[in-house]
């Protein structure tokens, strides 16, 4: 990478900045533009609300209409991404989040309203998977009403119009403002509301609705009095207040019948297996010492299920029995409500802070298992008490497929918080990560894969080892996680990423650096360490080999089945040009991912290839422990941060 690529960057961001001749001007209304979706015309709002005002973040409102399946507060909160308490503290008409609204009913929506990454547009993220017969025009027009635009929705996803497929996951960025500083010194606006346009509406009967004066109204919208305006856009209306709710119960007009969103969903998973959130649940006798060690923290308890090893999906290994406590329990034919009653019950007595939900709260929490809040498989998205939840239903009677764990606690670690039994199946509540899996993200032949920059790289590749760390030597006994994979670490909103799958997890006997020994060989292939293919040696240094692989990925963008060259292809071969050529840092152009556009520290990217290699030793004894990984991430993430400073504010950087 040469000085020029930075100072390209370096412009790029320049121009597209809000500029000083932008900062006083409103924003123009979007108009006929949004039906347009081949083409951005910049010179309207069509791509997003520029970033004009004096802070980045605010409190904003949208407006949406009631239409099935989003009818309820807990579906409009959902799909919005929006807290349905705050929703329900609004829109005060509204009995409950569970009631439905009457169709066409407004109701107000409070967000968060950000300039996004290159601070270019407003926009309060969403996300949303796609269904069966869905186009980019018909999410943010049927779907989304118009609060986004087919053309803001190509712009932040890189799948093309053509490619657009069922269970692709988007992100959605609704249309809102914050007041700009002429707004809020002139006419005192505190907050810009992105009102839903619909027939037969005129600027002046729509500031009529909130009491805001006609004229601020089209200056907000950069309109003049003789413009009109479209059924099916936004336009902003300024207010000194936030709404009350009751504007909603001016009558709206007779809409001409429109057609409600696709509600129809092809939940056929036969083709994708590989669920990404997995079972827990488990309790032990004995945790007297573990609760003396973490001190009151929540425990978490991981199970997986023999079924789904019995599948033998594609990638995971599966070379014997499954372990010990399935064994025990597996002859026993155990009544199966009995079973559950006193499963809930031992739970109920060790884990008080899990949760055991009845099956009317789930119902409720999804609405009613709609499509709307389907994820993948048999994972739904939920909405607890104004959380979002991923719940994973399970047939058939996993009391005694529970192989007992201890529960842990952790930020980087997916956590199980409650438990649902009903009916012959087990739902188990999980907490949700927002972006889904890291295999989405980092993989270059993926359809779907979005674009992280370096140092989002570092930081999850930090996040994961914190969370090894942790259940390395920080829990008792020590945890080695054995499945450690990009589909096993999932992201949060903020892109932090969080371990999850302790499916296959045990405790690793002993001092660190003694082995146990198993005859059951379980895992995904090219992670596991050669040891453990081998004789069955487990320990922690498996996870510390299996994260070795992982941050390869991360690097290279490519899997680890393409990292292996020939048959007889060792991994470490892929890391010779770098870390071992004099030319090393000439030869990254070949190893890392094209996609992060030769935007990375050269010297920092050598040296972390120098972290994979030494963790893919093939002597167990000679691989890093965990601590000693957190500490080198954790420098590199610092200087990654100073490296992106310096890169933007000169175009240029120097690295000492
Ligand atoms: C600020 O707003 C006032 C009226 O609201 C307008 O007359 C004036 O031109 C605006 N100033 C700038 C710099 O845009
Ligand atoms: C608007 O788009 C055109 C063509 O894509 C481009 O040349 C122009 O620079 C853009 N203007 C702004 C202000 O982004
Ligand atoms: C908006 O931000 C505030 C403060 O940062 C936070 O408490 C609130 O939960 C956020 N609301 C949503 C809907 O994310
Ligand atoms: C919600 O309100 C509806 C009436 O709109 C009522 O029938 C229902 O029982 C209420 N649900 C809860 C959980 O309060
Ligand atoms: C919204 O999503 C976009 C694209 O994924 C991202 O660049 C941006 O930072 C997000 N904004 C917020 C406020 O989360
Ligand atoms: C979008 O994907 C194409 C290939 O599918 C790639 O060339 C391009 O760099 C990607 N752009 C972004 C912004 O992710
Ligand atoms: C509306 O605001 C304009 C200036 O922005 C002012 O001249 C006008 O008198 C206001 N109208 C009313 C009815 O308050
Ligand atoms: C856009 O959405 C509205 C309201 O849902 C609907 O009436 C209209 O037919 C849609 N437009 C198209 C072209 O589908
Ligand atoms: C979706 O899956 C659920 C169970 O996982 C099943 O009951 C339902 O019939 C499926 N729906 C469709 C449309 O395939």
């Amino acid at each position: 990478m040469g000085v020029s690529a930075l100072l390209f960057v370096f412009f790029f961001f320049f121009l597209i900045s809000p500029t000083p001749w932008l900062i006083h001007a409103q924003q123009p209304y979007v108009g006929k533009a949004t039906t347009n979706c081949g083409t951005a015309d910049n010179s309207t709002s069509v791509l997003g609300y520029t970033c004009n005002g004096p802070t980045t973040t605010c409190q904003a409102y949208l407006t949406f209409r009631s239409q099935s399946p989003y009818n309820t507060v807990s579906s409009i909160s959902q799909l919005l991404n929006a807290d349905p308490s705050q929703i329900s503290q609004i829109n005060s008409v509204i009995p409950n989040i569970s009631s439905v609204i009457d169709t066409d009913q407004l109701v107000f929506v409070p967000v968060n309203c950000s300039c996004t990454g290159g601070g270019q547009y407003y926009q309060s993220n969403t996300s949303y998977v796609v269904q069966e017969g869905d186009t980019y025009f018909s999410i943010a027009n049927n779907t989304f009403q118009s609060l986004s635009t087919c053309q803001a929705l190509q712009a932040q996803n890189n799948i093309s119009a053509t490619d657009l497929q069922i269970e692709n996951r988007l992100t959605v960025p609704l249309r809102c403002a914050c007041p700009t500083k002429n707004q809020s010194d002139h006419n005192g606006v505190k907050y810009l509301l992105s009102y839903l346009v619909t027939w037969n509406q005129d600027v002046s009967s729509i500031s009529a609705i909130f009491g805001v004066n006609y004229t601020t109204t089209l200056e907000a919208n950069e309109l003049s009095s003789s413009d009109t305006i479209n059924a099916l856009t936004t336009l902003l209306i300024p207010l000194q207040t936030p709404p009350t709710g009751s504007e909603a119960l001016a009558p709206p007009p007779p809409p001409p019948s429109p057609p409600s969103p696709s509600s129809s969903s092809n939940n056929n998973t036969s083709s994708t297996k590989k669920t990404w959130v997995y079972i827990v649940a488990g309790v032990l006798g004995g945790g007297g010492g573990v609760l003396l060690v973490i001190g009151g923290i929540a425990f978490c308890i991981f199970i997986r299920r023999n079924k789904k090893k019995k599948q033998a999906a594609a990638d995971p290994i599966v070379a014997s029995e499954s372990f010990e406590a399935i064994e025990k329990s597996g002859g026993k034919k155990v009544e199966k409500e009995e079973s559950s009653k006193e499963f809930l019950e031992s739970i109920a007595a060790i884990a008080q802070s899990l949760k055991v939900y009845t099956f009317e709260e789930l119902k409720s929490a999804t609405d009613n298992f709609s499509p709307s809040c389907w994820i993948k498989g048999s994972v739904y998205r939920g909405t607890i008490k104004g959380d979002f939840a991923a719940i994973k239903k399970m047939d058939g009677d996993v009391s005694e497929e529970i192989n007992v764990l201890n529960k842990i606690s952790h930020f980087n670690l997916i956590c199980l918080s409650g438990v649902c039994y009903n009916d012959g199946n087990w739902y188990l509540v999980y907490e949700y990560a927002m972006n889904g899996p890291l295999s989405d993200w980092i993989y270059r032949n993926n359809i779907e894969k979005k674009v992280l920059s370096w140092t989002q790289r570092i930081q999850i590749a930090l996040d994961v080892a914190t969370g090894l760390n942790y259940i390395h030597n920080y829990t008792s006994p020590p945890f080695v996680h054995k499945d450690l994979k990009s589909s096993n670490v999932l992201l949060d909103s903020e892109l932090r990423a969080k371990i999850a799958n302790f499916g296959l997890a045990r405790s690793a006997d002993g001092e660190e650096g003694e082995f146990a020994l198993t005859r059951h060989i379980v895992g995904t292939k090219g992670y596991m360490a050669p040891e453990y293919l081998e004789n069955g040696f487990i320990s922690t240094k498996l996870d510390v080999y299996a994260f070795g692989v992982l941050l390869l990925e991360i690097l290279t963008g490519k899997e680890v089945s393409a990292l292996y060259g020939g048959v007889n292809g060792r991994l470490s071969d892929v890391l010779s040009p770098v870390i071992h050529d004099e030319n090393g840092k000439e030869n990254l152009g070949d190893f890392m991912d094209p996609s992060l556009q030769e935007s990375y520290p050269p010297e920092l990217a050598v040296f972390v290839a120098g972290i994979v290699e030494s963790c893919i030793k093939n002597d167990p004894y000679a691989r890093p422990g965990m601590a000693e990984i957190v500490q080198s991430l954790s420098r590199i993430v610092t200087s990654s941060l100073n490296w992106e400073q310096s890169k933007t504010v000169s175009g240029y950087h120097s690295f000492a």
